[in-house]
Parts: structure tokens; C-alpha cells; sequence
């Protein structure tokens, strides 16, 4: 059965990282400066309008993240305006915004009954932790995999764990003109 099917009401969840070439996606410092990085232009490659990004942004219901990311994302800049979040943590953090709200336990519950009967499109935007975790318990039905076009050498590995081996079917190839490449995957049923 897939994840979706025990939901009262539909609902998807996509794992959304960007990646180096190498698997990384941050440095060891935690740093992430490598993703604002202008490299040459590919000429073959799309590029989206601030207005296409922002009606593509308005389909995301809900963000989930972890606590590290959350911490993060503060400190550089809150990039979810004020779409529903949902950070999972043990614990007591500051609610620095009102779209924020704490979770803490049970992964599968946290999807079935918080967020499914809610939300349709769930984002998971990391870390590699949360993610890890996600994807061991079967709760990722999507994968949207941005590769930037460098070699970091080093830092916190995108899956870096021992999963499961699983296959997914590639849905979408984008490259970009600034040379990054998306990959969307759905969970194969075969
Ligand atoms: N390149 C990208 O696309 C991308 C995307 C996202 C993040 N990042 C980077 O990744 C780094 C953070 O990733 P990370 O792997 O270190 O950490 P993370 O996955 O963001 O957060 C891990 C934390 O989540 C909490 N957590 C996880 N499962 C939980 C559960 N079931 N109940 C309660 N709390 C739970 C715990 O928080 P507590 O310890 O508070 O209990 C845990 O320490 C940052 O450097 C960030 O910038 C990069």
C-alpha cells in the first residue's frame, strides 16, 4: 500500500534538497554559501521568472523540517514566508514566526494524522537527518533532487546512512541556465 492510500485525504510528500555533485549539502561549518555561487552559464538550460517561482511556491501547503535546519534557516534568512512549517524537535525552541508550530515523536503519526488531513502538498526540506529518517519509515512518496554544479570534497552527506535499497522512477529532468539540474522522482511501485 502506498503511504497515501490509509490517508483520509490525499496528500504528498516530497523530499526537496539541493545536493553537490559529491552527495553533500552543506559544508562541514554547516555553510551553505556554495548554493549562491554564480558559475558560467548554460546556455541550453531554462531559467524561471521571480513570478513563475512565486506561483510555484503558492502550490506548497505545508514545510516540514528539522530542528538544525529550522536553526539554520533563521539565522540566514526565513526562506518559507508565511506558509505552514512544521519543525521537529525535542526541544523548547523560541516560535520565531506564527506559521511555525514544535513537533516532537512519532514520524508516521506526525504525517497521518497532523499533517495529511491538512495539508496536500508537503514539503520536507531537510536536513539530511529528518530526511534519513523519512525516507527509512516509507513516508516519502516524492524526491525533487537539485544538483549544483560543484564539488564540495567534504561536509554533511545527503544520505548518508544505511537505507534501504529501493527504486524510484525518474518523472522530470530540468537544467538550469545557472547549471543546476533537478531530478523529480516518484516512488516505484514495481
Ligand atoms: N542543501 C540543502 O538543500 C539543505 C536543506 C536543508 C538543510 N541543509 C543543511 O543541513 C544542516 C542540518 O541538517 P541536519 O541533518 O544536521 O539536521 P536536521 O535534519 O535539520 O535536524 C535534526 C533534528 O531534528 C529533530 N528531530 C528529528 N526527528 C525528530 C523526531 N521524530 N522528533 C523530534 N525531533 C526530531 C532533532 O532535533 P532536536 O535535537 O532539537 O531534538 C534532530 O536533532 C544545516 O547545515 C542546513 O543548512 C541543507
Amino acid at each position: 500500500m502506498s503511504r497515501g492510500e490509509g490517508n483520509a485525504r490525499r496528500s504528498t510528500v516530497t523530499l526537496h534538497m539541493v545536493s553537490s555533485l559529491d552527495g553533500f549539502i552543506a559544508r562541514k561549518d554547516n555553510s551553505v554559501s556554495w548554493l549562491e555561487a554564480e558559475g558560467s552559464v548554460y546556455e541550453a538550460g531554462v531559467s524561471i521568472s521571480e513570478e513563475e517561482a512565486a506561483s510555484f511556491v503558492k502550490t506548497i501547503d505545508c514545510y516540514v523540517l528539522g530542528s538544525r535546519t529550522y536553526e539554520h534557516a533563521l539565522e540566514l534568512g526565513w526562506p518559507y514566508g508565511d506558509t505552514s512549517a512544521v519543525v521537529l524537535t525535542s526541544r523548547k525552541l523560541p516560535p520565531a514566526r506564527k506559521s511555525v508550530e514544535f513537533y516532537s515523536g512519532d514520524l508516521h503519526t506526525l504525517v497521518s494524522e497532523k499533517l495529511a488531513p491538512r495539508y496536500p502538498n508537503i514539503w520536507l526540506v531537510g536536513g539530511a537527518m529528518l530526511s534519513q529518517r523519512f525516507l527509512e519509515l516509507g513516508l516519502v512518496d516524492e524526491i525533487c533532487l537539485n544538483i549544483a554544479p560543484v564539488l564540495l570534497g567534504d561536509g554533511l552527506r545527503l544520505f548518508g546512512g544505511s537505507l534501504t535499497e529501493k527504486r524510484w522512477d525518474l518523472k522530470n529532468v530540468v537544467a538550469y541556465k545557472n547549471g543546476y539540474v533537478e531530478l523529480s522522482y516518484t516512488a516505484s511501485t514495481v
